[in-house]
């Protein structure tokens, strides 16, 4: 690894992490700002893309193909699905999918476009640091399927589509996008997220209760992670 991309969609979910660093060099590039840092000699981009798919492949694209990165880590927030995972608790993906992505009219399943595939698979190599760092640290996270989406889910049936077409443990808005830039690109990466809601009728109303608590969470836990890289 030459040069570590760490994303987050939202302010806040950056926030915590930029809190760590002194010398932060911003580049304005594409409408956004990109955040250069070193950590023990490691060259660190961070930035937040926006809210979405679009605005989050931008990003990573980006910081991929003009800033360098050959590694990728995504840390925010995430609506629950797996009763498991309770507010503030921590996922970290094995795969991704795209739950709103649906040529079912042509007989194709829930999530697939030609020339793609329904899930993405995040690097093992760094969910096995990601997973030594939390024994190390008696960090509880589990390991499961993200859906994405352009959704901020909030209905029970929606949460529970996604959770039977995909089985999926918890769902966001962005990491998906991420994964299928990062796996054209062949390019490592791991998405970690910390519950913010649980996607049903009260989650827009706990997204903004526990949005910056989760994403600190999930932050804390990112930092420990960079340091073992
Ligand atoms: N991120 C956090 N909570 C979410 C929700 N309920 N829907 C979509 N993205 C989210």
């Amino acid at each position: 690894m030459t040069k570590l991309a760490i994303m987050g969609a939202m302010e806040e979910e950056i926030e915590p992490l930029l809190e760590y660093f002194e010398n932060v060099k911003v580049t304005e590039f594409a409408d956004n700002k990109y955040y250069e840092v070193n950590l023990n000699g490691l060259d660190i981009v961070i930035a937040y893309s926006k809210i979405g798919k679009v605005f989050a492949s931008l990003t990573a694209t980006t910081m991929i193909e003009k800033f360098g990165c050959d590694t990728l880590l995504f840390s925010g927030v995430a609506g629950g699905i797996n009763p498991k995972l309770k507010i503030g608790d921590l996922i970290i993906a094995d795969k991704l999918c795209q739950h709103d992505l649906d040529i079912t009219a042509f007989g194709h399943p829930n999530g697939f476009v030609p020339g793609g595939k329904v899930f993405v698979e995040t690097s093992k190599e760094l969910r096995d640091v990601a997973f030594e760092v939390a024994e190390e640290n008696n960090i509880s996270v589990l390991e499961g399927t993200i859906a994405t989406g352009d959704q901020f889910v909030h209905s029970v049936e929606r949460k529970e589509f996604i959770e039977s077409t995909f089985n999926a443990d918890a769902l966001e808005m962005e990491g998906a996008s991420v994964a299928v830039i990062c796996d054209a690109l062949n390019v490592p990466f791991l998405i970690l997220r910390a519950i913010s809601d649980t996607a049903d009728m009260d989650a827009g109303f706990d997204f903004d209760e526990f949005l910056k608590s989760s994403a600190k969470n999930s932050a804390d836990y990112m930092i420990k992670i960079v340091k073992k890289l």
